[in-house]
């Protein structure tokens, strides 16, 4: 079971409404994660406790209870939802939780797995218990070391506090880190106390934690989307690190409680990402939004050392070493990113890699047993197909390993791990950003395969993943080029009837997606054929004026560039009318192609991810100069949740 909790805190100067405001609005952003209680803490210099107003269901029932009820203006807030998984989803145990004297109170998202032992500690020492959660131990712990004479403050400054208040935040700092060392598990925390209410003090291991800058105040989020309506300004925090929160300083430490300068990025994309943001439609958004799709995909993946971490991945490493093949199952764009990823899990870590549409997977008897990695990939994680096919996967032994984009979802909870992908909401029918993060994401799997299972070297998987960070920037280039793509597309709209698209190795499954996109939202009947399978049948259906879309691989790969460059000449030479994706400088396919869309130079492997872009426009201008629905195609669902 994973825990799939909202995170959301604030810190300013002076006592206002906009805690709360700010809280609430960033619980709301979050509401995707999915949550059955929620809950929020308030702190002021006025106030002998934080204010704590909590409710079960959605957060339309908290506003009504702190609607209800008389709240204070406040300097800083926490706030919390909560999808229950220590306990009932009851107020009791919703967050934040209190200490005995009321003064300290927490949020946690993640599992602490030493709770029991833990909490039997803490009975023994006399503490009380009010709820099942194993986060209420946490509390505690903190509480017990603050009550300690002998903690030694955290050394160092909190600017932004005045004396007694600096003085007690680092206290409560150096109570944290102190913490934190005793605790087995996944959490981030957010803490705030009475005594220091220009204060929030957070840890984060396994789970993640977002902070935002803004000015004369701070943010807190689980993910930058909880505070984008006030802050672009966003601090990355790492593994195993605590940080203390005032309103005008943001101090990250190691564990050790060492100073460390966190990195800052900018998330202005995120604002308006569940509305259309003034593109006329949610696919020609989502599929500009892919930069950012792709590198929230990539973020946040290493740890102190360099080696690549996989927070919500909790399937143990021998576990992963033991395994002796992998079966992809998707269905739809979902299974093309899945055969993507075969090129590159079998390249990088030697295990065969099978990749099955979900709904055949079950039926074919399939060879699994606990040595088979099963890796379902789901945008929605509710498509139903899927599910049954883990389903089956688990009662044969295997372990299921998740990429899904909706935390929460089915898929995301009835398997052992899960990898998200970070693409933010999808909201047109036809899977654009959401396929480049899934393809992204497992290519991280592949390499933190490789990684544990001793494949490669950590330098050389540094330097597959620092390319793979350039890639990002190059979608950027490659949607900057659009236009020509578009003009294509709005010339064609009213004639094409059939499309065919042509790719080898990772590009032939490209070459499937473009097909589908084109016939999901376009109507147009349209195949993606392997480019050499060209010879064996498909080449019969070339006539005068056939468009033809060939995706060329990159010069660096001569013995498959000099075949498909030559696929080109044969369509060509029977008439086709040719589009050619080709790299940047290859300028040996300007003879044969009618029109040339170019993607910059990137990694074989990593090709796909520039390549598809210019397919996405293409299926979108043509579905828009066709005057159809291009978010809603007729017939179809975003997420199918029947067999
Ligand atoms: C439906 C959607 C497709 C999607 C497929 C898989 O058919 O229309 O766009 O690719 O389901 O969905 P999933 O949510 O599992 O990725």
């Amino acid at each position: 079971m994973k825990v799939m909790c909202g995170i959301v805190g604030y810190v300013s100067k002076q006592p206002s409404e906009q805690p709360r405001t700010v809280v609430i609005d960033g619980l709301k952003r979050l509401e995707y994660r999915g949550y059955d209680s929620a809950g929020i803490a308030l702190a002021s210099p006025d106030l002998e406790k934080p204010c704590v107003v909590k409710a079960v269901g959605k957060l339309s029932s908290l506003e009504r209870a702190l609607d209800a009820a008389e709240i204070p203006l406040a300097t800083s807030a926490i706030g919390h939802t909560r999808w229950a998984t220590h306990g009932e989803p009851t107020v009791a145990n919703a967050h934040p939780h209190v200490s005995s004297d009321g003064k300290l109170v927490l949020v946690h998202n993640g599992i602490i797995e030493n709770a029991a032992p833990l909490k039997a500690e803490l009975r023994a020492a006399g503490y009380q218990f009010t709820s099942e959660t194993d986060t209420e131990v946490v509390v505690h712990l903190l509480e017990q070391a603050l009550s300690n004479d002998e903690l030694f403050p955290w050394d160092g400054e909190l600017p932004g506090l005045d004396g007694d208040e600096e003085l007690k935040a680092r206290r409560l700092f150096a109570a944290m880190l102190e913490v934190t060392r005793r605790l087995v598990g996944g959490y981030t925390f957010l803490a705030m106390h009475a005594d220091v209410p220009h204060t929030v003090i957070a840890a984060r291991r396994s789970s993640p934690l977002v902070l935002g800058r803004g000015e004369d105040c701070n943010y807190l989020g689980s993910d930058p989307l909880a505070f984008a309506d006030y802050s672009t300004d966003a601090v990355e925090i790492g593994q195993d690190q605590v940080v203390a929160v005032t309103p005008t300083a943001i101090v990250v430490v190691d564990e050790d409680g060492i100073p460390v300068t966190p990195r800052e990025f900018t998330v202005d994309f995120l604002r308006d990402r569940a509305n259309k943001d003034g593109w006329p439609t949610y696919m020609e958004k989502e599929i500009n939004e892919q930069p950012r799709a792709v590198r929230d995909t990539l973020a946040n993946r290493l740890d102190r050392k360099g080696a690549l971490t996989l927070d919500e991945l909790r399937i143990p490493e021998s576990v992963l070493r033991s395994v002796d093949k992998a079966i992809i199952v998707a269905c739809g764009t979902a299974a093309y990113a899945g055969q993507v990823a075969r090129y590159a899990i079998e390249h990088w870590c030697r295990i065969p890699v099978e990749v099955e549409l979900a709904h055949e997977f079950r039926y074919r008897d399939p060879i699994v047993n606990e040595k088979t990695l099963v890796i379902a990939i789901s945008q929605s994680g509710e498509t139903m197909d899927t599910i049954m096919a883990i389903r089956h996967a688990r009662e044969q032994g295997a372990r299921v390993l998740s990429i899904v984009n909706t935390p929460g979802s089915t898929i995301a909870r009835e398997s052992d791990a899960v990898l998200l992908t970070h693409a933010g909401p999808e909201i047109a029918v036809a899977s654009t950003k959401a396929f480049t993060a899934q393809i992204a994401a497992t290519y991280l799997l592949g390499l933190y395969l490789a990684q544990v299972r001793g494949n490669k070297y950590l330098d050389e998987i540094q330097d597959y993943l620092e390319k793979l960070q350039t890639i990002p920037d190059k979608i950027r280039t490659v949607l900057d080029r659009a236009d020509s793509v578009r003009q294509v597309a709005d010339a064609m709209a009213e004639e094409a009837t059939s499309v065919i698209f042509l790719g080898r190795h990772v590009a032939y499954p490209v070459a499937m997606e473009g097909a589908l996109k084109l016939k999901e939202i376009a109507y147009i009947h349209a195949e993606g054929f392997a480019a050499g399978e060209l010879k064996h049948g498909p080449i019969a259906l070339i006539e005068e004026g056939q468009p033809v879309f060939i995706i060329v691989p990159t010069p660096r790969r001569p013995e498959l560039h000099q075949k498909v460059v030559s696929a080109i000449q044969q369509v060509s030479a029977r008439g086709a009318k040719t589009f050619v994706v080709a790299e940047d400088g290859d300028h040996s396919v300007n003879d044969f192609a009618d029109v040339v869309f170019r993607v910059p130079a990137a990694p074989t492997l990593y090709l796909p991810l520039l390549q598809v872009i210019p397919l996405q426009v293409f299926a979108c201008e043509v579905a828009t100069a066709k005057g159809l629905d291009v978010d809603q195609p007729r017939n179809l669902a975003k997420s199918v949740t029947v067999e």
